[in-house]
């Protein structure tokens, strides 16, 4: 019997991989899915994208597919030349090699205050601005060539819009602009000034469609939307309330709320982003998340479920031993050229539970100061959302209500991205408003009544000895 249902999908074009959800736009129940991997590293040809967009969408995923928006990595600097090509392999948020570059922007500008009063943050070696200095000073031909700027969810938003005659230039959003470090969210424009500072001179930058614009339509009559960052996109996709904080532990630790007004938070540590609905996406996000377990189950010779057995074997606060888990270095707290450190490290404590603890209680750690910096600035935090590969970790919702002293609530395993991204594409076939998808809570742990046993206290006395 034929479907009558009509149908969205949704993108998550990520670090990793790309994933596909195809949803009933009524409800948001999926109905069938895709993925296929990226190449690993820290720069990738956005080829590679499209190429994995082809295989996760192969085998007719997108037939009788009504519309498609993309949930993408933010940030990333696609550079293009006056005819599109791509002119170097794009440079992703993960990055650091324009970690100078960002503390010179720093100071050219005014230092952090100035920053956050004409972007709403403070530029970090993730931005998409610190990634345009480093290539104007590193690799000045390929500066020479680069006519427009754009990010992979606009580039792939882009690629899909060039199958048919609807690619009348690239768009963005909103969301994903407000990464860039030269866009203001909080006035809804770029800042060409900042584009000239960091890169010499203005180069195009996409257009920024509304929330629920279409961006064109392909020859087949799939409609395409705005798409968002992921972030962004995760937060439409969990349909966040007030109070609301989402924790997400995917290769980026990153932690966000919705909310109506921006923030400034001169510290630089949380992000004045814009969110996919029109408000704002305060958020602040680390390198080392997902990875610091897989790393720490390396270690010790295992894999991810005998990381847990072993965590949930030592006892709370791992009898003193702690992680500073920057082993990829470190976003925020700001330091690009951090390694990893084990303290307090005794005879007695230096067994294989204690050190699987420390490395789970480390990367909570590291996002519960993201928590605690979003309280500081006045947005509620009634619970916590646990998202990203790591939230099935047993040891890790084991331990994570203590630490972050609030109800922590598991929703039920999706791909978040790609649901938000297709309830844009199905906000933008029709509707005031995003369409009321269900989102189930699979289980909500409440913190226990020991408090968290002094693992936050021993984790800042640690980072402080060492970085200040
Ligand atoms: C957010 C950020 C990461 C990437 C991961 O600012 O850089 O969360 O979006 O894909």
């Amino acid at each position: 019997m034929a479907d009558h249902r009509t149908l969205v999908a949704g993108v998550d074009s990520s670090t990793q991989s790309t994933k596909v959800v195809v949803c009933d736009a009524a409800t948001g129940e999926v109905v069938r899915t895709g993925r296929a991997p990226h190449p690993d590293g820290t720069e990738v040809h956005p080829d590679r994208w499209w190429e994995a967009f082809g295989r996760a969408t192969a085998n007719g995923l997108l037939d009788d597919v009504a519309a498609i928006a993309v949930g993408g990595q933010q940030h990333g600097m696609c550079a293009l030349d006056e005819t599109g090509e791509v002119v170097r392999d794009a440079l992703l948020w993960n990055d650091t090699r324009s970690a100078q570059a960002s503390r010179d922007l720093l100071d050219e500008l005014g230092g952090p205050a100035a920053w956050v009063e004409r972007t709403g943050s403070v530029p970090v070696p993730s931005f998409t601005v610190t990634k345009v200095r480093w290539l104007a000073e590193h690799e000045p031909a390929n500066a020479a060539k680069v006519a427009s700027v754009v990010l992979p969810h606009d580039w792939l938003t882009g690629q899909i819009l060039k199958q048919g005659n609807a690619f009348d230039g690239h768009v963005t959003d909103r969301g994903d602009a407000s990464g860039t470090g030269y866009y203001s969210a909080a006035d809804g424009a770029y800042l060409s000034d900042l584009q000239k500072l960091a890169f010499g001179r203005e180069f195009d930058t996409p257009r920024v469609l509304g929330p629920s614009d279409e961006a064109g339509r392909t020859d087949a009559g799939l409609v395409v939307g705005p798409g968002t960052g992921d972030n962004a996109a995760a937060a439409l996709g969990l349909g966040l309330r007030p109070g609301d904080v989402v924790v997400s532990l995917g290769t980026s630790g990153a932690v966000f709320a919705d909310h109506s007004s921006p923030v400034r938070d001169v510290t630089g540590d949380v992000a004045g982003f814009a969110s996919a609905t029109g408000g704002h996406l305060p958020l602040m996000c680390t390198l080392n998340a997902a990875r610091v377990l897989t790393a720490a189950a390396q270690l010790l010779g295992t894999d991810l479920s005998g990381l847990d057995r072993l965590a949930l074997a030592a006892p709370p606060g791992a009898q003193g031993l702690s992680l500073l888990p920057y082993l990829d270095g470190e976003r925020t707290p700001n330091l690009p050229e951090a390694t990893g450190t084990l303290g307090g490290l005794t005879r007695t404590n230096a067994t294989p539970e204690n050190l699987a603890r420390a490395a789970v209680e480390g990367m909570l750690a590291n996002l519960v100061a993201g928590v605690e910096d979003l309280r500081q600035l006045g947005i509620p935090v009634d619970r916590v959302l646990l998202i990203g590969g790591a939230s099935a970790s047993a040891s890790v919702r084991a331990i994570a209500p203590a630490l972050f002293g609030v109800p922590v609530a598991i929703p039920a395993p999706a791909e978040y991205v790609g649901l938000g991204a297709a309830r844009q594409a199905a906000w933008v076939l029709g509707g005031a408003r995003p369409p009321e998808w269900q989102v189930r809570i699979e289980a909500t742990f409440d913190p226990p009544p020991g408090g968290d046993h002094g693992v936050l206290e021993r984790y800042d006395a640690l980072r402080t000895r060492l970085y200040g």
